[in-house]
Parts: structure tokens; C-alpha cells; sequence
């Protein structure tokens, strides 16, 4: 309490801006917080300082259902047994989150999964991201002043149903296959957290550089609101602002970590919400300790998880040193529900809708033009 008292102290330092509403003035606060400092003392930590082990973690009371998910499944998707889970964090196996990171980077950007260079850039030029930045980034380092390789120019990709940003909807004639291993490991932690049978449809992965922020929404676009909506998190640590119904009530601030989920539902599934600040990592350009260690040692013969090889290892660290990637799983439509019939005229205002750009809201146009592949 005395702590959020602190940075509301600080905020109103901060020169406000006529109309604006209380989420939008803390989003301003932590976009240009400084790590290391007071300014980041009331941001809820739901882990132990680092350093000082997995057993440290703040114990928070889970209800999660343990019987849902046999030791078994949870092992296959990567998972420890949910009897070890804590509420919002779970440390997962170490090497397993490579997995994730790994098929976001190398094989759910391509296609026929929809990217943001889409628009820039013919299908040839972005047929394969990974191949073409491997070496770009296997060398970062030696050449720092060397251009953006395509996958650092990377921002989402969408899975499934795809997100259409400009009407803000999904439909049913734009799908493509969910990838399996990310709907199993999905199926598994909506059961653990008591929803059994959600079914992973839509896929938005979000890829964050240090300076990259996600904009204050609300996920309304899926049908069932009473699903829930499954957040995973890898590399570089960042602030979550977690709001009300409305945006005038002001959020709480919270660290997301590598390795983290959140699961949204129920009330809080529809909450403001918003990435104001990606943190650089304490010491220089390195990974999480969770991250440290590459492969895994035993893996089930069924395993949906699969070894990543030092090769692909390498690369994927030297990206995450400073990036941060997020994965979120949202079931769009109601069991056996289908996507309503729209009539002409609703696909028509569909298209004149103000876009909304989902990661880098506040430089969208900026960051748009700097998407071109010749800059
Ligand atoms: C989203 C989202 C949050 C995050 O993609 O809708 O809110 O932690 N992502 O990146
Ligand atoms: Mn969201």
C-alpha cells in the first residue's frame, strides 16, 4: 500500500495531459520509468528476486485444478505436474520454454501463419524469416550497426483464426490450421485452471524489442467471453498494466517474466490491459536464468515438445537478449457455435473501422514506415 502510494507520488510529477484518464497516465509513467530505480517499487513481483532459486518464489494460494491434468500430459506439453504450479507463475522445466521460443521464431512465422511484413513485403521476401536472419543474428555482437534482420523487424503473427486489425474481427474464411503443440499445451493449463475442453483457436503472438509497447485494449473480439484467454511469456521481463472495466480506473502494475502465464477469466477477462515497458535485462545483454540452460534432458516418447538444437539455440538467445515474446490463445467461437451471418452493409463499415495497430500503438505510423524493407 505504502509503495503504490510512492509512484502515485511520482506520476503526478509527470506533466498531465487535459482529458487524460488515469490507465493512460500510468502507461505514460512506466513507458519512461527508469529499471533499477524507485520507479518500478510498486510493480508486483510474483517470483523471488532472482538469484536466489525457484523455491523462492512468493507463494501465492492457487486454485487449480490438479486432478485435471494427469503428471503424464503436463510432462508432455513441457509442464511440470500442476500439484507444483503457483498462481500466475509457474517455473517451467528449464530448456522447455526454448521449445516455445523456438517455434515462434523459426515456424509459426512462416507461412501460412499472417505476419505484420505481410503488407510490405511480397510472399517471396518473407517465405522464410528464420533463414534469413540466422546469421544476422549469430553474428549481432561483431556487427551491431548492421541493419535490422527481418526477424527483428518482426512484430505479430496470427495463428488459426486470424485477427483482422482493421475490423477487429475474426471470420470463418480466414483460417489456417492451429499449430497442435501450442493447442496441447494450451488445453492443459486452461484445464489446470478448471476449464475443461477449451479449445485453442486464435493465435496472436506478440514480438516485443526493448522499446516496443502494446497499447491499453480489451480482447473482445472472440464470441465466448467465457472462455478463457492464455498468456505466455518468454525473455526479457516487462511491466503488465492490469486495469477495470473502464479506462479511467487506474491499473495495477506487475512484472511479467519469462516463462510466465496468464490466464484471463471470468471478471477479468475483459480488463483494460497494456505493455507500457519492456525491461532491459540488469546486467547487460543477457537471458533469464530460467533461460540459461538449452536442452532438456529426459522428454516423453509422446512428448509435443521437442529438443532445440544448439544451432537453433544460439540463435534464438541471441534474439531474446533483447526481445520479449508473448504468445496468446484465445477459443473465438462457443462450442459448436458458428460466426454470424454478415450482411453487406456490416462488411462495409468493417473495412472504414479506424485500424487499430496493435503493438507500438503510440508510433504506429513511425514504426510502419520503418517496416520498409529498403530503410
Ligand atoms: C495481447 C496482450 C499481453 C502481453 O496480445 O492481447 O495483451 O503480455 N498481450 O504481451
Ligand atoms: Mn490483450
Amino acid at each position: 500500500m505504502g509503495k503504490m502510494a510512492a509512484a502515485v507520488g511520482s506520476v503526478a510529477t509527470l506533466a498531465a495531459e487535459p482529458g487524460e484518464d488515469a490507465f493512460r497516465k500510468l502507461f505514460r509513467f512506466y513507458r519512461q520509468s527508469r529499471p533499477g530505480t524507485a520507479d518500478l517499487g510498486a510493480v508486483i513481483d510474483f517470483s523471488a528476486p532472482r538469484g536466489t532459486g525457484p523455491g523462492a518464489r512468493k507463494v501465492v494460494r492457487s486454485q487449480l485444478s490438479v486432478s485435471s491434468v494427469s503428471d503424464h500430459d503436463a510432462h508432455r506439453a513441457g509442464l511440470q505436474p500442476v500439484s507444483k504450479w503457483q498462481a500466475y507463475g509457474l517455473q517451467g522445466y528449464p530448456g522447455y520454454q526454448w521449445h516455445w521460443v523456438k517455434q515462434c521464431l523459426k515456424l509459426y512465422s512462416q507461412k501460412p501463419n499472417v505476419c505484420n511484413l505481410d503488407k510490405h513485403m511480397t510472399q517471396e521476401e518473407t517465405q522464410d524469416l528464420w533463414e534469413q536472419s540466422k546469421e544476422f543474428l549469430r553474428n549481432k555482437e561483431v556487427n551491431k550497426r548492421r541493419p535490422r534482420s527481418l526477424l527483428e523487424k518482426l512484430r505479430w503473427v496470427t495463428l488459426g483464426y486470424h485477427y483482422n486489425w482493421d475490423s477487429k474481427k475474426y471470420s470463418a474464411d480466414h483460417y489456417t490450421p492451429f499449430p497442435s503443440d501450442l493447442a496441447f499445451l494450451s488445453e492443459q493449463v486452461a484445464a489446470a485452471c478448471g476449464f475443461q475442453g477449451f479449445q485453442a483457436e486464435a493465435g496472436i503472438l506478440n514480438y516485443y524489442r526493448l522499446d516496443s509497447t502494446l497499447g491499453i485494449h480489451v480482447d473482445r473480439s472472440e464470441l465466448d467471453h467465457s472462455k478463457p484467454l492464455l498468456s505466455f511469456s518468454f525473455g526479457q521481463s516487462a511491466i503488465f498494466l492490469l486495469g477495470g472495466l473502464k479506462r479511467d480506473e487506474a491499473p495495477t502494475a506487475m512484472f511479467m517474466h519469462s516463462g510466465d502465464i496468464m490466464v484471463m477469466s471470468g471478471f477479468s477477462r475483459l480488463l483494460n490491459h497494456a505493455v507500457p515497458r519492456v525491461l532491459p535485462s540488469p546486467q547487460g545483454e543477457s537471458l533469464p536464468c530460467c533461460l540459461e540452460t538449452p536442452l532438456p534432458t529426459v522428454l516423453p516418447r509422446d512428448s509435443v515438445v521437442e529438443p532445440c538444437s544448439e544451432e537453433d539455440w544460439q540463435v534464438c538467445t541471441s534474439y531474446l537478449k533483447t526481445a520479449r515474446v508473448n504468445m496468446t490463445v484465445r477459443q473465438v467461437l462457443a462450442t459448436d457455435q458458428d460466426f454470424p451471418v454478415e450482411s453487406m452493409e456490416e462488411k462495409k463499415t468493417d473495412i472504414t473501422t479506424e485500424g487499430f495497430c496493435h503493438l507500438d500503438d503510440e508510433n504506429c505510423q513511425v514504426k510502419r514506415v520503418k517496416l520498409n524493407p529498403d530503410s
